[in-house]
């Protein structure tokens, strides 16, 4: 006999997203409840799928529904996730929402809603699994809010770790930028340095780069580390540019770039493991200090 809780506990081993599932009952009420057993299912036809535990005060509404929605939440919206895990009687009053195709429930802010068809329900032992035909959907942009273990988390670290830069004294937040098959570097005194931002913050990074007359296109945090030299948190992003080149710059080629005049020890470490991260076609984010820190690949 399975033990049920370690079993939960090891089906929470997969993270996922977390959706809110809503409907109306016959006299029009909505009702919605949390789930993370949102699945995509078919293209050809559209399909989608979502588990709903039989003992849900909704079980019955949805099981005789003729359509559903599936909302998709964005990272901010872990109350709406708490409240429509709950058994609370007015969920609808307390978020807010619009009727969309069918008159479903869609809840405002979410990052992607559908609005199905009821397509078949399987029984499944003590759950039900509702499979819905989309008939609309839409999508917006934002960051997903994840589930795992029973914890939520946040995607969107890079956001996080730029607050963080940008709160303490001394941080500096700068890029590695691929360019014409090199990498985007200033001269400076002391030799060469990767452009900075004038203040710790994603907006001065991007404003200083098009004021340079460059088009920049940032995609992801690169490296994070505590700088002991400076007291204060270093955030590199990466990414690329183009335009053309601006004074005080040079583009030097990834093949040059451990024998570059770099500056700063951490920036020329970042150079040397940016050469063979492009070489090897993976990339990984590095945290820890200016000199000792650890690597996440983080795809290709
Ligand atoms: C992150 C999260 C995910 C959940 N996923 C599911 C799920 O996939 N299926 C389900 O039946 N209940 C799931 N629940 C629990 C329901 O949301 C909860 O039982 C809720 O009270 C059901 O609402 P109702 O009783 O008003 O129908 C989840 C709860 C949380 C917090």
């Amino acid at each position: 006999m399975t033990d049920p809780k370690a079993l939960r506990n090891a089906f929470g081993a997969f993270a996922t997203g977390v959706t809110v599932v809503t409907t109306r009952q016959p006299d029009g009420t909505p009702r919605g409840f949390t789930a993370n057993s949102f699945t995509s299912v078919s293209l050809d036809p559209p399909l989608l799928l979502v588990c709903l535990a039989k003992t849900a005060h909704s079980a019955d509404v949805f099981r005789e529904a003729p359509h559903f929605a599936v909302n998709i939440l964005s990272e901010d919206q872990k109350a709406v996730s708490g409240l429509f895990a709950s058994r609370t009687p007015d969920k609808f009053q307390n978020c807010a929402w619009t009727p969309g195709p069918a008159d479903m429930p869609l809840l405002d802010g979410a990052l992607a809603q559908f609005t199905c068809a009821g397509h078949q329900i399987a029984d499944a032992g003590d759950h039900l699994i509702l499979i819905g035909r989309v008939e609309h959907f839409a999508t917006a942009e934002g960051q997903p809010l994840g589930y795992f273990r029973g914890n939520y988390f946040s995607i969107g670290i890079e956001k996080d770790l730029a607050e963080a830069a940008a709160a303490t004294k001394g941080s500096r937040l700068g890029a590695v930028l691929a360019c014409s098959g090199g990498v985007l570097l200033k001269h400076t005194a002391k030799g060469l340095s990767l452009p900075l931002a004038p203040d710790p913050s994603l907006d001065s990074l991007t404003a200083k780069l098009t004021d340079l007359g460059l088009t920049p296109q940032i995609d992801f945090v690169y490296a994070a580390f505590d700088d002991r030299t400076t007291g204060g948190h270093a955030v590199y992003y990466h990414g690329t540019v183009t335009g053309p080149l601006p004074q005080g710059y040079r583009i030097v080629p990834l093949t040059d770039l451990g024998t570059a005049q770099i500056a700063n020890a951490a920036e020329a470490a970042m150079l040397h493991r940016y050469a063979s991260d492009f070489k090897n076609g993976s990339f990984s984010i590095y945290h820890g200090t200016e000199t000792t820190g650890q690597t996440r690949q983080i795809g290709a």
